[in-house]
């Protein structure tokens, strides 16, 4: 059993947290690298998922099967959905949503996930409080809201406004309300942290690929607060 469990999508939001391993040991669970160790005394998991939502549901999964987190985060980067969140400042999720699940067409409200019956789910609230509580010392603008998540890379103000519109989300990214939901159906808690990379519209690809490396260290920055300071 790990104490944290981190996904990040890609190699740069997962790479820190690797390399600070003590112990570190690798190990192939269905397909996907999983590397263990201990940070700050505690245990850790981490795994680099790949994009999307599908990939990111196998790796939650696999994760809470093989190592059993006591809390599973997903990290990474995002667009900005909301004029508070400029590049580089941090979302911590309230919550997180599937903003491209829809069977509206049957009656259903938008992003229902129907056979739970829910559009939203919550994050570990005392994940949070710890975040919230550690980082007014490392010099980043952090906030709390809803994060969307969905099988596309945003890149347009009516995609934006939709999201915004529908979710009442401050960021959208691919990977976090996969995460979540497999986490609430295996009754783990988990927490999203995200920084923002670019905001989601018509220059979105440029800013995305200029300004992801800073991001996504960000957002390692506040996992080691977590592990820091999180009571497992
Ligand atoms: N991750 C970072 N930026 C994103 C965007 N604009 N859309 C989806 N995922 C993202």
């Amino acid at each position: 059993m790990v104490d944290i469990g981190f996904i990040g999508a890609l190699e740069a939001e997962v790479s820190e947290l690797i390399n600070a391993l003590s112990n570190k040991k690798e190990e192939k669970v269905g397909g996907i690298t999983f590397y263990t160790g201990s940070i700050f005394g505690k245990k850790i998991a981490v795994a680099r998922c790949g994009v999307g939502k599908v990939f990111a549901a196998m790796c939650a999964q696999a994760m809470i099967v093989k190592y059993s987190p006591k809390l599973i985060v997903n990290t990474g980067v995002a667009g900005s959905l909301s004029k508070e969140l400029k590049v580089f400042d941090m979302l911590i999720c309230r919550r997180a949503c599937q903003y491209d699940m829809d069977t509206s067409a049957t009656g259903d409200p938008i992003g229902l996930i129907s056979g739970i019956n829910r559009v939203y789910f919550e994050s570990c609230n005392a994940a949070v409080e710890c975040i919230l509580n550690s980082v007014s010392d490392i010099g980043i603008s952090v906030k709390v809201g809803t994060v969307a998540t969905g099988d596309r890379f945003v890149a347009s103000p009516e995609m934006k406004k939709y999201i915004k519109d529908n979710f009442d989300a401050m960021a959208c990214e691919m990977e976090g309300g996969a995460v979540a939901q497999v986490a609430y159906v295996n009754n783990t808690d988990f927490l999203i942290i995200r920084a923002i990379s670019d905001s989601a519209d018509d220059s979105a690809d440029m800013d995305y690929m200029t300004f992801l490396p800073i991001a996504a260290a960000n957002s390692s920055k506040l996992c080691f607060k977590l592990i820091e300071n999180y009571n497992c």
